[in-house]
């Protein structure tokens, strides 16, 4: 199992990674990113996936103004907080250990206008779902969280727990390993998945996931 979610190929990326800072421009604003790859490892630091999404949302294909979204696994919470500067209601979630850095981000950088369409919570996948309820969201979303092949099953069951037939998952990932390719699968055993970008330059695809009630029939 890697530990660390890249591979030989990427390796040049990981420069970028241990800056104590990274600049972003979306949605009319810049995003000053606090990394700290020490302290907290690959929940403190901005990944390829989710500057794509963030491209991929602000190119206006998804319409997020007034919808609510989860984003799983946020890291810095750059997604989080592109996607409420879009107009969603968003909830920021991560294990407790990243949640302080989060919301230091986050504070940050969200206008204060803006805050009140942003809340940090904690979310370990697969613990404690009560908290989220089923139907609450129109989006999921979640950037480079599928690598960790232990985590898949609580995964797949937090998004069980969190989509209602209408709700949305959008997925960024490079797929570096064979497992990867197999959370997919799983994942195509309830929900109707398809890809709707590639990022050539990056190596990051973005699914759009949605519940298929009849593959939970078979
Ligand atoms: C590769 S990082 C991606 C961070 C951010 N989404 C990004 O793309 O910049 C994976 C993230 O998943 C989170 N994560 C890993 N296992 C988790 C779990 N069991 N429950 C919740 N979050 C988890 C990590 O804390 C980390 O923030």
């Amino acid at each position: 199992m890697a530990l660390v979610p890249y591979d030989d190929t990427h390796l040049w990326g990981m420069q970028k990674l241990h800056k104590p800072s990274s600049v972003y421009s979306f949605a009319n604003h810049t995003i000053q990113i606090k990394q700290n790859w020490k302290q907290l490892g690959v929940a403190a630091v901005v990944w390829d996936a989710a500057v794509v999404l963030c491209t991929y949302l602000e190119m206006g294909d998804i319409d997020l103004r007034g919808h609510s979204a989860i984003e799983l696994g946020a890291g810095t919470g750059l997604l989080g907080m592109v996607a409420a500067l879009l107009g969603a209601h968003v909830t920021i979630t991560d294990r407790k250990v990243a949640l302080a850095f989060l919301e230091s981000n986050v504070q940050a950088n969200l206008p204060v206008d803006i805050q009140p369409r942003a809340v940090v919570k904690e979310l370990t996948w697969g613990q404690n779902l009560t908290g989220f309820s089923a139907g609450e969201y129109d989006f999921v979303l979640g950037a480079d969280i599928v690598y960790l092949e232990e985590t898949f099953l609580d995964l797949l069951q937090t998004l069980d727990h969190l989509c209602s037939d209408h709700t949305v998952i959008l997925l960024s990932c490079r797929l570096r390993y064979e497992r990867d390719q197999n959370f997919l699968a799983m994942l195509k055993r309830s929900f109707s998945v398809h890809e709707v970008y590639y990022d050539s330059d990056k190596d990051i695809h973005i699914f759009k996931a949605q519940r298929d009630n009849r593959k939970g029939d078979l």
